[in-house]
């Protein structure tokens, strides 16, 4: 993408990353286009030779600069996490930031009309550019995207963007795309003032040039912003901001958004300090373990889009079988990511809750309503199953019997495309015994989605171990194209992360069964760092759901499942979805009782459950259940939320000493019984 210009453009220098150019009107048109890479980032080699620009352009004195990008995939997606991991002295990295600080503010000092031309991703060190210009005008479609993601790195914005978003925005609207790193879309940024404009784009380079040529005063925020930025107004903002921060990110597992408030809250009346007070505390926290495990998952998290990445496979069309739980909520997810998808069931009985679910879905996530009835016309129900025969990807996610999905799969396999892939979702069915009856039982792989569908980015790719490779590559491309993770794992019971999962949550209900409230096992969790507790997980999982993963797994495995999850599930309290299980359900809310709290410290609780886990991870590790650790690590952290900051549960176990993890595991035993006894996989690790 670049700008549709009629004049003449006259360019001198011929750059590595940036293209300056001058049209007939003495607009100078700067554009960023990292080579090799399909995104644009904002490295110390590009921010060099951005400096260069900038001596450039203070000689040529144009009539204006226009900053954009010539990659169809957006703007600039931040700094290059790549290089974070020589940012290792606090000083130096402080140093680095200042001349980064100087550069952009050489920029806001142009004395012509600067303004940041944005389309697709604008995040980070990319939006910290753009705001450092007079204007920002983005494309109004579904791909753009506005943010400061860095907080999702353990660090907050370092590019000055901690002092001009507030500028532009106010704290408020600042400090709640900071403080939770979300993007939002080109209309709501500039509703919120963090653009000027958003067009569409077919009036886009008009616009771009109206603006730099008409040269208005740029935006303000309002009187409430600036309220809210006195000396005497910002401890009591600071104090709402850390407290609304707490209830999702305490200080001792997450420093930076606690960083970010109190750089504000003792600076914020003062630019200078602000810019320099910004740099040191970015230094301080790139060494924090909370950034680095993060700055890791996030590495992993690339691996996990890389793999299939290769295998070309565009499918435009998925059909799906089982419109219940599962099955519905992923025809209305491939349908919002602009799959045509034909949803089948027995009768439109067992539609119809779907399509509601999904139009509500589509309602609240979808504001163009355009865009929306696009997607809502992407899915369709289909009781005959007409789509199988011409689907690129068929998933099957009918009701958890062996028998029914074997005979399903024999008629999928007559009636489908020879090149088609053919999946099922199984949770606990081996796939060998799912394929038995089909002629090619090679076709056959796992695509095992996470309840609720929309929320949980991590897909297991499941393959047995007949399963054609250009299948699982296929399957796992698939999951990168509905904006998913793949991880693959081998056919084995509960495959990875129920596996993992299982012992963890049973071990919480053992301790309820102890007597125990299961609000002091899931307070123990959280204080831990889990995002909910296992008992509230296991509700939300479905008590149904866990007993029969639980039994598939010992009857595999050994062990027993804990009575109380038997009785729960036998009085019909399987959790969430029918109002009662561990706990109560009024629509969200979840009710939970107060009870005298035992006597035992929090920390042991937390041991008992997460080294179960612990445990059970060096399990898989040991069987190969999955390639590395590293899979692992990423697979519970995003499969389950893990507490991100440790880093995933191998890595959480040798950060901690893997001496001291397997002697406390086996005190444990001597304590608790059997199913504490180190994993034969310690051995390796402790070596
Ligand atoms: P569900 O009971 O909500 O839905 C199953 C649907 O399949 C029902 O609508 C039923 O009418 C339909 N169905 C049954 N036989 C059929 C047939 N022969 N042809 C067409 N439709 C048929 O079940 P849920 O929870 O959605 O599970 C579906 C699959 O997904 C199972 O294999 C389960 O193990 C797996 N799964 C479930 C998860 C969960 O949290 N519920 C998570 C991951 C996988």
């Amino acid at each position: 993408m670049g700008p549709t210009m009629n004049e003449k453009k006259d360019k001198a220098i011929q750059r590595r990353y940036w293209d300056l150019t001058r049209d007939d009107d003495d607009i100078a048109w700067l554009a960023i286009d990292c080579p090799d890479q399909s995104t644009n980032t904002l490295s110390m080699a590009v921010l060099e030779e951005l400096g260069d620009v900038v001596d450039e352009l203070m000689g040529a004195r144009p009539r204006g600069l226009i900053i954009y990008s010539s990659k169809q995939s957006g703007f600039i997606v931040g700094a290059d996490v790549r290089e974070f991991k020589q940012l290792d002295d606090p000083q130096e990295t402080a140093q680095k930031i200042s001349i980064v600080h100087e550069l952009f503010s050489r920029i806001e000092r142009f004395p012509f009309p600067t303004l940041a031309r944005i389309h697709g991703f604008c995040l980070g060190g990319g939006l910290e550019l753009a705001l450092a210009c007079r204007y920002r005008i983005a494309v109004d479609d579904e791909r753009t995207r506005l943010g400061m993601p860095e907080i999702l790195l353990g660090i907050h914005p370092g590019f000055g963007g901690t002092v001009r978003s507030i500028e532009r925005i106010g704290v408020l609207g600042a400090m709640d795309l900071m403080l939770t790193g979300r993007s939002i879309d080109a209309r709501r940024a500039a509703k919120i003032g963090l653009i000027d404009h958003a067009v569409p784009e077919r009036h886009f380079d008009n616009a771009v040039r109206s603006l730099i040529l008409q040269a208005p005063a740029s935006r303000k925020p309002g009187i409430v912003a600036k309220l809210a930025n006195t000396p005497i107004s910002r401890p009591a903002v600071a104090a709402i901001l850390k407290k609304q921060v707490a209830k999702r990110a305490p200080e001792q597992h997450y420093p930076a958004p606690y960083a970010l408030i109190d750089l504000w809250r003792e600076h914020g009346g003062d630019r200078g300090a602000l810019f320099r007070e910004e740099a040191k505390s970015i230094g301080r926290l790139f060494v924090s373990a909370t950034s680095r495990n993060l700055q890791r998952l996030f590495f992993l998290q690339e691996r996990l889009k890389s793999i299939g990445r290769d295998s070309k496979f565009p499918v435009r069309h998925v059909h799906v079988i089982g419109a219940g739980t599962m099955g519905g909520d992923i025809a209305a997810w491939c349908a919002m990511r602009g799959m045509r998808v034909t949803l089948q069931d027995r009768e439109i009985k067992y539609v119809a809750p779907a399509i509601k679910r999904a139009s509500a879905t589509y309602k609240s996530r979808i504001k163009d309503r355009y865009r929306r009835s696009r997607v809502q016309d992407n899915l369709i129900v289909d009781i005959d199953g007409a789509g199988i025969a011409r689907a690129d990807v068929i998933i099957e996610a009918i009701v958890e019997d062996l028998d029914t999905k074997r005979r399903l799969f024999q008629q999928i396999e007559k009636a489908a495309r020879p090149d088609a892939l053919i999946a099922t979702n199984t949770s606990s069915i081996p796939l060998e015994e799912i394929g038995e009856g089909m002629c090619n039982g090679s076709r056959l792989v796992g695509i095992h989605f996470f309840n609720p569908v929309a929320k949980m980015q991590l897909i297991e790719i499941i393959s047995a171990s007949n399963t054609d490779v250009l299948q699982s590559d296929r399957a796992a491309n698939f999951a990168v194209q509905i904006d998913r993770q793949p991880l693959p794992v081998h056919s084995s019971p509960g495959f990875l992360i129920n596996r993992i999962l299982s012992p963890y949550l049973q071990e919480a209900m053992t301790m309820v069964d102890e007597g125990i409230s299961p609000l002091q096992v899931d307070e123990a969790a959280t204080q831990f760092g889990m995002p909910m507790g296992p008992i509230e997980l296991a509700d939300t999982v479905g008590l149904d759901i866990c007993l029969s993963v639980g039994e598939v797994l010992a009857a595999k495995f050994g062990g027993t499942v804990p009575d109380v999850l038997r009785a729960k599930v036998q009085q019909g309290h399987f959790g969430r979805k029918n109002g009662i299980g561990f706990y109560e359900y009024k629509g969200k809310r979840v009710i939970r009782p107060k009870a005298e709290p035992v006597d035992t410290p929090a920390r042991d609780l937390a041991d008992r459950l997460v080294l179960r886990l612990v445990n059970e991870s060096v399990a898989c590790l040991r069987e190969e259940v999955v390639a590395d650790a590293d899979l692992i690590d990423v697979g519970m952290v995003f499969g389950t939320g893990f507490a991100p900051f440790n880093g995933g549960p191998i890595h959480y176990a040798l950060d901690r000493g893997a001496e001291e993890v397997h002697a406390r595991l086996e005190q444990l035993r001597d304590d608790h019984g059997d199913r504490f006894a180190p994993d034969t996989g310690w051995e390796r690790l402790l070596r």
